[in-house]
């Protein structure tokens, strides 16, 4: 009989089965569901990139196995384009790290930095790898509630001492998936400013930095001692439509940066460099088609906006990702969902998955085309107008 280690049971159910399983047999029955589930953008990655991704691949030097902390004219990109939008000025050599999507990186800090019996601090509701990544290298998550009492930015003055004693690394994400909310520049000096005092390394997740839709979200990179506590993760996944590309990075700090590579040495090697072309032009290139995207999910969200209001729901106007954090009247997540899903055959996300704070809210995800993104609005307007 195969079992699995222990490292692997120990980690968190699948919390949507039974709302998967609904959502599974509502297709097999032939009705028509709509997703706002999953945060996977729908629109197709920019022509210019997959061109450049075409001609790469013809080239039998990207053929091998790349090098280890990524293509130099790639982390060159990179650096020039946090010193283009931000002021920030990377060394590509020592402070920047490809990454195979983001999310790889995520996973992988913990085991380059905790020993055994270390703490992540990690906000819930949040992204779960921060947690997974913690648990899978033997470490321990002190959860930081996300409420709307703090705005949804976890207060540092509610952590017990024995735990800062203990604790070797701080999650942050903002623009934040699932609340959709932004970090003002002086949340994120406390930040930096609790770190430095009690020795803890800051992992920022600027997954969804580009996702705004009016003021352009302040970068962590660009604060005073920011590079002293930390690094930040970023991707081309939501900025240009290559979720499926897996082509991420890390910067900052260089010793964390080193620490990470390090790892990454023995466990892969490294990201195919005709992505890391196609990453450089999408970097280099025309930022028109970001701008474009912009505008398509902020009229989604204006959209989405109007539904809210017609079915009575309160929600803040989100000012960046492409997310809508709603809390539901009745205060049931998981209910609220359920019954959408069989009632309207429209999915979302429970708060709850990210989190027991998320509890009382819903994530809906507005990847879906302009046309069913309506069918969606039309569907919850006839459920719930009545209300
Ligand atoms: C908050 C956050 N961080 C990181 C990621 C990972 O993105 P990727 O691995 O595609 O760069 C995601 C993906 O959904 C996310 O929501």
């Amino acid at each position: 009989m195969i079992v699995p280690s222990e490292r692997l049971r120990k980690l968190p159910p699948y919390l949507f089965a039974e709302i998967d399983r609904l959502r599974k047999k509502l297709v097999s029955e032939g009705h028509d569901v709509i997703s706002l589930g999953v945060g996977d953008p729908d629109q197709p990655t920019p022509e210019h990139i997959i061109a450049a991704c075409q001609q790469a691949l013809r080239e039998p030097r990207y053929h091998r196995y790349p090098l280890g902390h990524g293509n130099p004219t790639f982390r060159r990109a990179i650096a020039d384009y946090y010193d283009r939008y931000d002021g920030v000025r990377l060394d590509p050599e020592e402070e920047i790290c490809v990454l195979i999507g983001s999310k790889e990186g995520i996973a992988h800090l913990p085991l380059a930095l905790l020993n055994p019996g270390d703490i992540s601090l990690v906000p819930e509701p949040g992204y779960p790898v921060y947690h997974i990544g913690t648990m899978l290298a033997g470490g321990t998550s002190h959860f930081l509630p996300l409420t709307e009492k703090n705005r949804f930015l976890p207060d540092f003055s509610c952590i017990p001492t024995e735990v800062l004693s203990r604790a070797k690394l701080l999650w942050l994400n903002y623009p934040n998936n699932p609340t959709a909310v932004f970090a003002p520049s002086e949340y994120l000096q406390e930040a930096i400013a609790f770190c430095r005092k009690h020795n803890i390394v800051l992992a920022y997740d600027a997954a969804y930095r580009e996702i705004y839709y009016d003021r352009r979200p302040v970068s962590f990179l660009s604060l005073p001692g920011a590079r002293e506590v930390g690094v930040e993760f970023h991707s081309l996944s939501k900025t240009y439509n290559m979720t499926g590309w897996r082509v991420g990075w890390v910067c900052g700090n260089r010793h964390i940066v080193k620490a990470l590579a390090s790892l990454k040495e023995n466990i892969d090697s490294g990201t195919f460099e005709a992505l890391q072309v196609a990453g450089t032009v999408a970097l280099t290139g025309s930022q028109d088609c970001l701008e474009r995207l912009r505008q398509i999910y902020r009229q989604r969200r204006d959209l989405f906006a109007g539904c809210l209001k017609t079915i009575g729901w309160s929600a803040e106007l989100p000012r960046g990702t492409f997310y809508y954090w709603v809390k539901t009247p009745s205060g049931d997540a998981v209910g609220t969902v359920k019954e959408l899903l069989e009632k309207a055959h429209v999915v979302a996300t429970p708060g709850t998955g990210f989190g027991p704070s998320g509890e009382g809210f819903v994530r809906f995800s507005l990847t879906v085309p302009e046309e069913r993104l309506r069918l969606a609005i039309k569907r919850m307007e006839a459920l719930w107008k009545k209300k």
